[in-house]
């Protein structure tokens, strides 16, 4: 693990945040928020969506990707750079599973910034955090 130190971190970051003040989060209270940055070098930002139908949920991390995915700014692998993931109150927020699929889909090398279990603010290669990914090509 290494710590996230540089300026793209602390946009990205900072971005997050703004991000993580529009989840709706009625049922959990726990607000999240995502920033990545594309090949291309544009930003694109996602919080999460609850749902009464509670497995509808859709993680922050993945709202942000498939908003870059709509806008034309990511389709194929490794245009996926970083992401940056918080909890509106600083909270431990370790991308799901789910999220870490998806996130290795655009970018096996992608770096994923987030607060570990630790307690601190660490920077992960995608295919660190998600050994073996699936793949279909
Ligand atoms: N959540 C995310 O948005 N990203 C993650 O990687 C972990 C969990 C959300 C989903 C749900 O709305 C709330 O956090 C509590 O699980």
């Amino acid at each position: 693990m290494s710590q996230p130190s540089h300026a793209r971190a602390e946009e990205l970051l900072a971005a997050a945040h703004q991000a993580a003040e529009k989840a709706y989060a009625p049922f959990s209270g726990f607000r999240v928020g995502a920033a990545i940055l594309t090949r291309s070098g544009k930003v694109f930002t996602g919080c999460n969506v609850e749902n009464s139908s509670y497995g509808l949920t859709n993680c922050a991390e993945r709202t942000a990707i498939f908003s870059a995915v709509a806008a034309g700014e990511l389709s194929a692998e490794h245009e996926l750079e970083a992401v940056a993931v918080v909890n509106h109150e600083g909270a431990i927020c370790s991308p799901c599973g789910a999220c870490r699929q998806v996130i290795f889909e655009f970018g096996p090398e992608a770096a994923v910034i987030f607060r570990a279990h630790s307690g601190q603010m660490t920077e992960l290669a995608a295919r660190d955090l998600l050994p073996e990914g699936f793949r279909l090509r």
